[in-house]
């Protein structure tokens, strides 16, 4: 079943997403040479209990952080530790919020110092599937039509699309129906999307092959061939329109 939210319970998903938008903001500045994951997810913490909000993925499945964090091969769901970052790293940040009952999610990969070109573009062409994938939801569009207009941006550059893991609903909990899938074709349902669903929607993409494997910690997802890979993740309202960002801007 895939969830309506309310005018209220979006009211309040609208304040959860602007804290996480205000904690992204701090994260840019935060994240330099010499900083650890363990730092970062520390620092989120106190942020949260500032504000009055939670950590949406402590606890949850019993993932022990508030942020998963994934330095180069690691696509997601890495468990911040204290190992420094260094320049030319690249560090993907997903945070959840809990905040007046309502999760928002959402991700962001930041580059460590300079990087190359190669991997800035890695980081421009997954913003842009993200952005694509949200300007696909007007009305009368389904499911499949985000995963269309992500893959478009995204295959020309031959990067691999990773497909073991998919977007999905949010809001009440951390993971919903629908799964929004990042590749396309792909098999499954392709539900109509209506106003009030709240969807979280996020390219992971690698600039080698699209097969992923998960390490002996049973959380960190790398890629299967160790090459870079990229996360950027919003949480968007479907309107009669199309669709509201509540995770603030990329930038
Ligand atoms: N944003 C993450 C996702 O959609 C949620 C991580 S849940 C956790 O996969 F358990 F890993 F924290
Ligand atoms: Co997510």
């Amino acid at each position: 079943m895939i969830t309506i939210k309310n005018e209220a319970q979006i009211g309040a998903l609208k304040e959860s997403g602007a804290i996480l938008a205000d904690i992204f903001r701090v994260l840019k500045d935060f994240i330099k040479p010499g900083v650890t994951p363990a730092e970062i997810d520390q620092l989120v913490r106190k942020i949260l209990r500032e504000k009055g909000a939670e950590p949406s993925f402590l606890g949850y499945s019993g993932y022990p952080a508030a942020v998963c964090t994934a330095v180069n091969e690691q696509v997601i769901h890495g468990i911040p530790d204290s190992t420094p970052l260094k320049e030319g790293d690249i560090i993907g940040c997903d945070i959840g919020v809990t905040y007046k009952g309502m999760i928002s999610d959402a991700a962001r990969t930041y580059p460590v110092g300079r990087i190359s070109p190669e991997v800035q573009k890695l980081l421009d062409v997954t913003k842009k599937a993200l952005m694509e994938g949200i300007a696909a939801i007007k009305p009368g569009s389904r499911v499949r039509d985000i995963s269309k207009a992500v893959t478009a941006v995204i295959e020309p550059h031959g990067y691999g699309i990773v497909h073991s893991f998919c977007g999905h609903g949010v809001g009440f909990e951390v993971h919903e129906e629908p799964q929004i899938p990042n590749n396309y074709p792909s098999r499954g349902k392709n539900p109509r999307l209506k106003p009030g669903m709240v969807l979280a929607i996020e390219p992971m993409v690698n600039l080698g092959t699209a097969e992923v494997e998960i390490l002996e910690d049973d959380w960190t997802v790398v890629t299967e061939d160790g090459s870079l890979s990229a996360h950027f993740e919003h949480t968007v309202v479907v309107t009669e329109t199309g669709a509201d960002i509540v995770t603030g801007s990329l930038d």
